[in-house]
């Protein structure tokens, strides 16, 4: 194993929460999209608790300028719920880009419905009112068509599958596409004993955990672990 030098485990980016609140404040909310500025704002309306559930924006302007960089056309979005990350890769998407949005919890698409249909890029959207696993197993079963087809993929639904959706994934998504798996770091908890894990955190902290070492050992693809927002971890399909 490696040795660590004590600079290099200082050498972390975000030192203080009020560093947190200057980048937000300075050069994140300022260049928030409007109507992604109210679909948070909805979104904390109608779900004052889980509203913590959307991607944090700092974290929505990285994937926007991802997809651009990308050329992404064609995408996956695992687990939606009032759609800020889902409308955020809508818009980055050219016009005749198309999003496949997998959520079982229609009523929180449709909170958000109305800011995406606002935006212009409803059309971009086929919302699978449905689990993930069995629309990523249907796409593997057409006829094989739509293996690697995809530019992208983001996954932000059930822990406790992602170890699962990441064999369809490496399937679906082309070789040189991303992978984006959301909430990687659980709240920091999984660089925490599990016996310092409240109770109702401790499953989740497991699944992240397990699928950060499978991640870190998979050579099909190229891994970046971003520490934005909580935790992005980022798969390049390598073959
Ligand atoms: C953290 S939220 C997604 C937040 C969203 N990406 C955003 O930026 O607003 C997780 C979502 O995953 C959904 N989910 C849970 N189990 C799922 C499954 N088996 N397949 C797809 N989505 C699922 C939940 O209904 C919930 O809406």
């Amino acid at each position: 194993m490696a040795a660590h030098r004590e600079e290099f485990l200082e050498k972390t980016i975000l030192k203080s929460p009020g560093l947190l609140k200057y980048i937000l404040e300075t050069s994140c909310y300022p260049r928030e999209n409007e109507l992604l500025k109210q679909l948070r704002e909805a979104t904390v309306e109608k779900y004052p608790f889980r509203s913590i559930m959307n991607v944090p924006v700092d974290e929505g302007l990285l994937l926007s300028v991802l997809l651009k960089i990308m050329n992404a056309k064609k995408t996956l979005e695992l687990g939606v719920f009032t759609g800020y990350s889902l409308l955020t890769t809508a818009l980055a998407l050219p016009a005749d880009g198309k999003i496949t949005a997998i959520d079982p919890d229609k009523e929180a698409y449709e909170v958000g419905l109305p800011f995406i249909q606002k935006a212009g890029v409803e059309h971009k959207i086929d919302f699978f009112h449905s689990d993930a696993f069995s629309v990523l197993n249907d796409l593997i079963n057409n006829q094989g068509k739509e293996e690697g087809s995809f530019d992208f993929a983001f996954v932000d639904a059930d822990k406790k599958n992602y170890i699962n959706y990441h064999e369809l994934l490496v399937k679906l998504v082309k070789v040189g596409g991303i992978i984006a798996y959301d909430n990687t770091l659980w709240f920091g908890l999984v660089a925490e004993p599990e016996e310092m894990v409240k109770e109702p955190l401790r499953p989740g902290r497991n699944h992240l955990i397990e699928l950060n070492n499978i991640l870190a050992g998979d050579s099909r693809v190229e891994l970046a672990f971003v520490s934005i927002g909580d935790g992005l971890s980022l798969c390049r399909r390598l073959c």
